[in-house]
């Protein structure tokens, strides 16, 4: 099941690139982090591919993946409105069935592979939530100035 939470993160580098490409005339910082998360999102996505082939599950035919998700934000919803999304799972990812209790259920599986890739995964999820505290709130914060001032 682990294995397949991280393949299913595919989703996300098919949402956040469009947000990336969409989005003119930010800093250098923003392309920069939003494009680290990107390619965090799709390691995870291969670490869960990983997992599968080292049990020897062929997860192409056996395991069913769908972009429904990312399709819908893609087609129906402006980039920020689709950086919003992202941002309010980010912040919701460290309840008591979140990152720790997954590295915990990695631990105890003991698959190996499992207990190293929720540590990747637990610690690149902390950052993502920081990435969109500095980029998506930030973009918030300078809205209600710009208004404040108009
Ligand atoms: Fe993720
Ligand atoms: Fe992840
Ligand atoms: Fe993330």
């Amino acid at each position: 099941m682990m294995f397949y939470k991280r393949l299913r993160e595919i989703d996300v580098p098919e949402m956040m690139a469009g947000i990336i490409a969409e989005t003119l005339d930010k800093p250098w910082d923003y392309y920069r982090d939003l494009s680290r998360q990107l390619w965090d999102e799709a390691r995870h996505a291969m670490m869960g591919e990983v997992g599968f082939v080292n049990l020897e599950i062929d997860w192409p035919r056996q395991v069913m993946v769908n972009f429904t998700w990312s399709l819908a934000l893609n087609t129906q919803l402006t980039p920020i409105e689709r950086h919003a999304v992202l941002y309010f799972i980010e912040q919701g990812l460290m309840p008591k069935t979140g990152k720790r209790f997954e590295w915990e259920i990695g631990q105890a599986s003991h698959n190996p592979l499992s207990a190293l890739f929720q540590d990747y995964d637990w610690a690149d999820e902390v950052l993502h939530a920081r990435i969109g505290r500095d980029w998506y709130l930030k973009e918030f914060s300078d809205l209600k100035n710009l208004s404040a001032s108009a």
